[in-house]
C-alpha cells in the first residue's frame, strides 16, 4: 500500500459566476465542492489507477467532516487523525475567463495533536511500501515535521517521496527521503539562485539530503538525477489544459514506481505521460485514462 500524507488537506470550493466584478454582489450559478490538499491529489490519481492506497493526515471541524465524506464518496480508503481546529477551504470564483482564488490559512494544530498524528504515523508504516509527504504543513506542526516522519518511515524500511516547499522542503531534505520532487520555481527558491542550471539545482537538494530527485519542469518534461544516474523524459505531447495537479500525478507514478521497483529510465518516462494525461483533466487529481493508455501502449 502507498501512504499518502496530506497534513494541510482543504475543502477546495468552486462558485462559477458570469463576470467577476470586485466590489458588487454577484449571483453564483454553479457551486462545486473536492476533497483537494496535494497528497489527496496524488491518493485520488493513485486510487484510479487500481494502486492500493491510504490517505492520511489531519482533519478539523466540520470542513474535516466533509473533506471525509466525498473521500467516502469516490472510495479512496483514509485514515485521517482528528484535530480540534477546523479544516481550510479554498474558494475559487471562475467566470469562464479565469479564476480568483481565496485560501483560508488552515488551523493550528496543538502540540499534542502533532505527537499523535506522529504516532498515527508510526502504526500505519508496516503495511506500507512507500509514504509519499506532499503540501504545506499547516499552522503548530514543526518545520522539521517532515524530517521527523521521513526518518520513521525510512527505519520501518518503506521508502519516500517529499513534494513541498520552502523551509518544510530545506528542513525536510534532513529526514534523507528516497526522492524529492520540487518545480523549477521551489529549487530555485532553495538554491537562491533563479539562474542556476537545472542539474547543478538539483544536486543542490542532494547535498541538503535527498537521495534522489526529480525536478519537473513544466512543459520541458522531467530531469531526474537519482544514484544510478541522470535520466531526462520530454512530455509525450504538449498539452493544452489545466496543469495545476500535474505534478501530483507525476508524484503517484514516482510512488507507484517505487513500490514496483521500476527502473529510473521506465519510471520517468511513465510520471511524464502520467502527468501530461493529468493537463488533459480540467481538475486536479484527475486523469485522461485514454490519452494516458495512448502515450504508454507499447504495442507496435
Ligand atoms: N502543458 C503540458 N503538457 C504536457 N505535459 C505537461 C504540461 N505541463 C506539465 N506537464 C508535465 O507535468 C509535470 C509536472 O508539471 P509541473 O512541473 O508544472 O508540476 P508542479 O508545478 O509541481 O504542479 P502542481 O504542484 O500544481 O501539481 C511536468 O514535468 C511535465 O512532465
Ligand atoms: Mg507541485
Amino acid at each position: 500500500m502507498i501512504l499518502a500524507v496530506t497534513l494541510n488537506p482543504a475543502l477546495d470550493l468552486t462558485y462559477a459566476v458570469d463576470a467577476l466584478v470586485p466590489h458588487t454582489t454577484h449571483r453564483v450559478t454553479a457551486v462545486t465542492e473536492r476533497a483537494g490538499g496535494k497528497g489527496l491529489n496524488v491518493a485520488s490519481v493513485l486510487h484510479a489507477l487500481g494502486e492500493p492506497v491510504l490517505a492520511t493526515g489531519l482533519l478539523g471541524g466540520a470542513t474535516g467532516d466533509r473533506i471525509a465524506d466525498l473521500l467516502a464518496r469516490d472510495g479512496i480508503p483514509a485514515s485521517f487523525r482528528r484535530i480540534a481546529a477546523g479544516s481550510r477551504r479554498t474558494v475559487a470564483v471562475a467566470d469562464g475567463l479565469d479564476a480568483t482564488g481565496f485560501w483560508e490559512p488552515g488551523p493550528t494544530v496543538t502540540a499534542g495533536e502533532w505527537r499523535d498524528f506522529v504516532a498515527h504515523f508510526r502504526g500505519l508504516l508496516p503495511g506500507a511500501s512507500v509514504a509519499v509527504l506532499s503540501g504545506s504543513l499547516p499552522p503548530g506542526v514543526p518545520v522539521e515535521g517532515y524530517a521527523t516522519l521521513l526518518a520513521l518511515a525510512t527505519d520501518a524500511g518503506v521508502r519516500t517521496i517529499l513534494d513541498t516547499s520552502g523551509e518544510p522542503l530545506r528542513a525536510g531534505l534532513g529526514g534523507r527521503p528516497d526522492l524529492v520532487k520540487p518545480n523549477a520555481a521551489e529549487l530555485a527558491a532553495l538554491t537562491g539562485d533563479p539562474g542556476l542550471d537545472a542539474r547543478s539545482a538539483a544536486d543542490h537538494a542532494l547535498a541538503l539530503g535527498a537521495r534522489a530527485v526529480v525536478l519537473s519542469r513544466g512543459e520541458l518534461g522531467l530531469l531526474a538525477v537519482t544514484p544510478d544516474g541522470v535520466f531526462e523524459a520530454a512530455p509525450p505531447e504538449t498539452v493544452a489544459g489545466n496543469p495545476t495537479g500535474a505534478g501530483d500525478a507525476c508524484v503517484a507514478a514516482l510512488a507507484r514506481g517505487l513500490a514496483a521497483r521500476t527502473p529510473w529510465v521506465s519510471l520517468v518516462a511513465d510520471a511524464a505521460a502520467l502527468s501530461a494525461a493529468a493537463v488533459a483533466a480540467p481538475i486536479a487529481g484527475v486523469f485522461d485514462a485514454d490519452a494516458y493508455r495512448r502515450w504508454t501502449d507499447t504495442t507496435p
